[in-house]
């Protein structure tokens, strides 16, 4: 396999390009930059009025120059920020949300990310998850979304992936949400089956970026079709009796997710793993009800949310998270996706969780700040159904404005996240979010900015 192959498959496996992230954080801080010079001298001070304001100051960006007034210019920027309504036309990052029953207290959501860190391989989680979520749910995310967590052992993308698929592992989740829950979070988790990206390598095991053989603890892949991921082994065709046991499999998991006291249930349809394969026309060359149009090609996705939502009830709200594009010619495209999320809407799905890529190995992605979130915008403007955006939202400021602009509906601060438990205390100091306002545990709020 030559070198620049595994690096794309390091990218598809992820959702983001490892190699590029140099030039990304680069981009970044011009892309911080640019913010600051849209904004001029003038939105530096009306931080500070806000800083003082407190609350409320995302939704002002947008709306508040478009309705001010230039002929008062000799009024400074405080007065004017405090001469102005203090009615929010958008809601701002520490706003909750409310999807059907469930309040999630911001909109600040940490992205699921697999750790590779069920070390026994048996799909338990370890100490290393409590600390993990837990962590972050003290940091202030509004939404803990645990990483793929496998609903079949041979849907695992690593031996190393957490797993709901027996009763069993149930009671291996629960000190993990409480505390989650308990640190005034929401707790929600991902659920997937890697479909021909399943049996790779991982931290714990090696061979990463390639199949495990079976003497390490590999076992055989399937798929819609037999095509294999870049240099990945060749998956075996499912017939449509497995599908349907996979189906299955998705509403047991999440019936043992619910039991485990998560909140809400992801449903991982992005990424190149088993629903992205059955949804993309260059992995899916079915002829049955399963593959064809983009009906036949969404069934299976479908049937997952129908029976998901039979087993969870009416108040667990259900998210979808999505690749919506494949970056390839021929393949699954934004219109695809938004057509798609208007299907996801009528079956209940309440909010979409917009990704790209990962599904068609050795594309360009044109990495850059923010570079998902026109994705998010399209989907929320012309599905009419609630979005997150993802991907290089770094800054406090850059994830208010996505939701300032209508971009999306909650952000998501996934590797930001890694490096800093604590993003969203940080980001309200930044934003001048009085201490009040913001979710310190009771234990910390004497450290507080
Ligand atoms: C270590 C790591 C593991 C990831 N695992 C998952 C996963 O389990 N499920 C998923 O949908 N996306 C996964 N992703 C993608 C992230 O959820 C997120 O979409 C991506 O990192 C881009 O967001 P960011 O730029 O804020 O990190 C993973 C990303 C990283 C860095």
């Amino acid at each position: 396999m030559a070198d620049n192959e595994l690096k794309h498959e390091n990218f598809d496996f992820r959702g983001f390009d490892v190699p590029d992230l140099k030039a990304a954080a680069m981009a970044d801080a011009q892309n911080e930059q640019d913010l600051r010079g849209d904004r001029g001298g003038k939105d530096k001070s009306k931080d500070k009025a806000a800083k003082a304001k407190g609350k409320g100051k995302a939704t002002q960006d947008k709306s508040s120059s478009k309705s001010g007034k230039p002929g008062k210019g000799s009024k400074s920027s405080a007065q004017k920020a405090a001469a102005k309504p203090a009615k929010q036309t958008r809601p701002g990052l520490f706003d909750p949300i409310t999807l059907r029953e469930l309040t999630v207290r911001n909109r600040i959501w940490l992205p699921p990310m697999d750790t590779y860190s069920a070390f026994a391989r048996d799909g338990r989680p370890t100490p290393f998850h409590y600390q993990h979520y837990v962590s972050r749910a003290l940091g202030g995310f509004g939404m803990v979304i645990v990483e793929a967590t496998a609903v079949a052992p041979e849907g695992r993308i690593s031996p190393c992936d957490v797993g709901l698929w027996a009763d069993w592992q149930i009671d291996s989740w629960r000190w993990i949400v409480d505390d989650i829950k308990a640190a005034g979070a929401t707790a929600a988790i991902q659920l997937n089956h890697a479909g021909r990206k399943a049996s790779t390598g991982c931290f714990a095991v090696g061979y990463e970026g390639q199949t495990v053989p079976a003497e390490a603890g590999g076992w055989p892949t399937v798929a819609p079709s037999e095509i294999a991921f870049g240099g990945l082994d060749k998956p075996r065709a499912l017939s449509v009796d497995e599908i349907h046991g996979i189906v299955g499999a998705f509403a047991a998991a999440a019936g043992r997710a619910v039991a485990a006291g998560f909140q809400a249930i992801e449903i991982h349809a992005a990424h190149g793993y088993l629903i992205s394969q059955f949804l993309d026309p260059l992995s899916n060359e079915r002829d049955d009800e399963y593959g064809g149009d983009l009906e036949g090609r969404s069934r299976f996705l479908v049937q997952i949310v129908d029976a998901v939502r039979e087993v969870i009830g009416e108040d667990v709200p259900l998210l979808v998270r999505v690749s919506a594009t494949d970056w390839a010619a021929g393949g699954w495209d934004l219109d695809q996706t938004i057509a798609l999320s208007r299907i996801l809407k009528e079956h209940g799905v309440d909010l979409v969780d917009v990704s790209t890529g990962g599904i068609i190995a050795g594309v360009s992605v044109p990495v850059k700040p923010g570079y998902q979130v026109p994705f998010s915008e399209q989907i929320r403007t012309k599905a009419d159904v609630p979005v997150t955006a993802v991907g290089l939202i770094t800054k406090p400021k850059q994830a208010a404005k996505v939701l300032a602009r209508g971009e999306a509906d909650a952000v998501e601060i996934g590797r930001a996240g890694l490096r800093d438990p604590y993003w969203p205390l940080r980001a309200a100091d930044k934003l001048g979010v009085p201490v009040a306002d913001v979710p310190y545990p009771r234990q910390y709020v004497r450290g507080a900015y």
